[in-house]
């Protein structure tokens, strides 16, 4: 069965650009040594066309601008507050929100709340900001996702769900006391944007409940997933994204989410709950850690482009040319035999590196390198989510070794054209012709935490 959504024209014209800098071979090869062969490192100036990430680096629409100039910059009770908070009831349902300055100020708000030292936190595979909170506090994440989802050639359409019997079991193993909740990813960004279905989410919520343990979604990308649901799930075809949204939030307790992906805006997160007592317990350390209850670490128009942006993501046409646009390139790619992870996901197209570079093994951070030679290849700036996103094991100190080493083409909302991904498909495939001459790296520098943003390698 073939999901694909046909390529659409985008759904809005331009009305300012920014320009970008085209640079030579021999430019990025220096600049590309310069950042020790890491992307984050990068100058974004010296970059044609960044496909870095997805967060952040979104075009708001006039509405959201215009917004921007509503900004009530008051301390305390700021009227955008107050109007972020009624479009998080009108989208997500949620009875509380705590604002934050992004997604990881919201995990650390509800790690805090929730998790006591040495309990398990279950979820569907990790995502780094959401397991170095949740270790913070004391917490052992575990995986609990399906195994398809490890398999980058698996073509299920829900390869984020949560396996239930794995859940299960580590309730069993290690008693419903000692789970501090499961955290469900929508979609799950490391295992290549892949959804989780509405039937999954409604299972897990009972199986939590039954024994009294909270759901929290990483709403991050939920508008995507409801999307998804709409497109691939029987009996929500004529629902639209936002009574999907609200009924995926139903089965759950709370989320936390970065405002910095489907909202299109630059800056934001929340937190956001139905129980009394967990909302006091954030609101009492978002105080301390982000900013008053009412602004969180974000300016008052930051609040406004982000409710205004909530509103607009609902609407079903936005995320259709959303998806569209990483199936236009993830299409043009699979064409051309350049393995992907498979079926291509939300917010960017994956690309297997083990496959696309067999001769390097996972120890020289195949992904790593692949990812700076697709720069120094095209100008074109891509993220490793590999062994170096995957860090080490907190007891052992090993290096976690993911089934899945991809080199991460995202796609920031509303901001290339269909031509800048003609390039960025061309250029790969023709670096993928010349595959047999990739080569590994060596770690050089290693930061405690969250490493691959600062690490820096020599090239074999
Ligand atoms: N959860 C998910 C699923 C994310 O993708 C991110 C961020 C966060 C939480 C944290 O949010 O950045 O606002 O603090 N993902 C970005 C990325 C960084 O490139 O995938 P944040």
């Amino acid at each position: 069965m073939s999901f694909t959504i046909p390529p659409m024209a985008e759904p809005y014209k331009i009305k300012m650009v920014e320009p970008v800098k085209i640079t030579t071979r021999e430019f990025r090869e220096n600049a590309a040594k310069e950042a020790g062969y890491n992307t984050f490192l990068l100058r974004s100036e010296d970059v044609y066309i960044d496909l870095l990430t997805d967060s952040g680096t979104n075009a708001m629409s006039e509405y959201q601008w215009a917004g921007i100039m509503l900004g009530d910059e008051a301390y305390a009770g700021s009227k955008n507050y107050y109007f972020l908070e009624s479009a998080m009831k009108e989208c997500f349902g949620y009875k509380h929100l705590v604002p934050a300055h992004q997604g990881r100020g919201a995990e650390h708000l509800v790690s805090k709340a929730l998790i006591k030292q040495g309990q398990w936190v279950p979820g569907n595979m990790y995502f780094t900001t959401t397991r170095q909170h949740q270790e913070l506090q004391g917490g052992h994440f575990v995986d609990v996702i399906v195994d398809a989802a490890h398999d980058p050639n698996n073509e299920d359409p829900f390869k984020g769900n949560v396996d239930l019997v794995k859940f299960e079991k580590l309730i069993k193993e290690k008693g419903a006391e000692n789970i501090a909740y499961i955290t469900i990813g929508v979609t799950v960004n490391l295992a290549g944007g892949q959804p989780v279905s509405m039937q999954n989410l409604r299972e897990v919520g009972e199986l939590a409940h039954k024994n009294n343990i909270k759901v929290i979604l990483d709403a991050t990308r939920a508008m995507e997933n409801a999307y998804y649901i709409k497109t691939r799930e029987k009996g929500y075809e004529n629902k639209s994204v936002k009574e999907i949204l609200r009924e995926m939030c139903s089965y759950t307790d709370g989320a936390t989410c970065s405002g910095k992906k489907d909202f299109h805006t630059n800056i934001g997160g929340f937190a956001a709950c139905n129980d009394d007592d967990f909302a006091q317990n954030m609101r009492s350390n978002v105080v301390v850690y982000e900013g008053l209850q009412t602004y969180g670490g974000m300016a008052g128009r930051d609040m406004e482009a982000m409710a205004r942006g909530m509103l607009e993501a609902c609407e079903d046409h936005v995320m259709k040319h959303r998806i569209a646009q990483s199936e236009y390139l993830w299409n043009k790619l699979d064409k051309a035999g350049v393995p992907l992870v498979r079926p291509c996901g939300g917010h960017g197209v994956f690309v297997d590196a083990k496959a696309f570079y067999p001769q390097v093994p996972q120890e020289q951070y195949t992904a790593q390198a692949l990812a700076i030679d697709i720069y120094i290849h095209s100008g074109v700036r891509s993220m490793e989510r590999g062994i170096v996103s995957a860090g080490r094991d907190q007891e052992t100190g090993k290096e976690h070794k993911p089934k899945l080493e991809t080199v991460r083409l995202t796609i920031p909302r509303r901001v290339y054209t269909q031509s800048h991904f003609d390039v960025v498909a061309d250029s790969i495939i023709d670096l993928y012709q010349q595959r047999d001459k990739g080569r590994g790296l060596k770690m050089v520098y290693e930061p405690k935490a969250l490493r691959f943003f600062q690490a820096r390698f020599e090239k074999l």
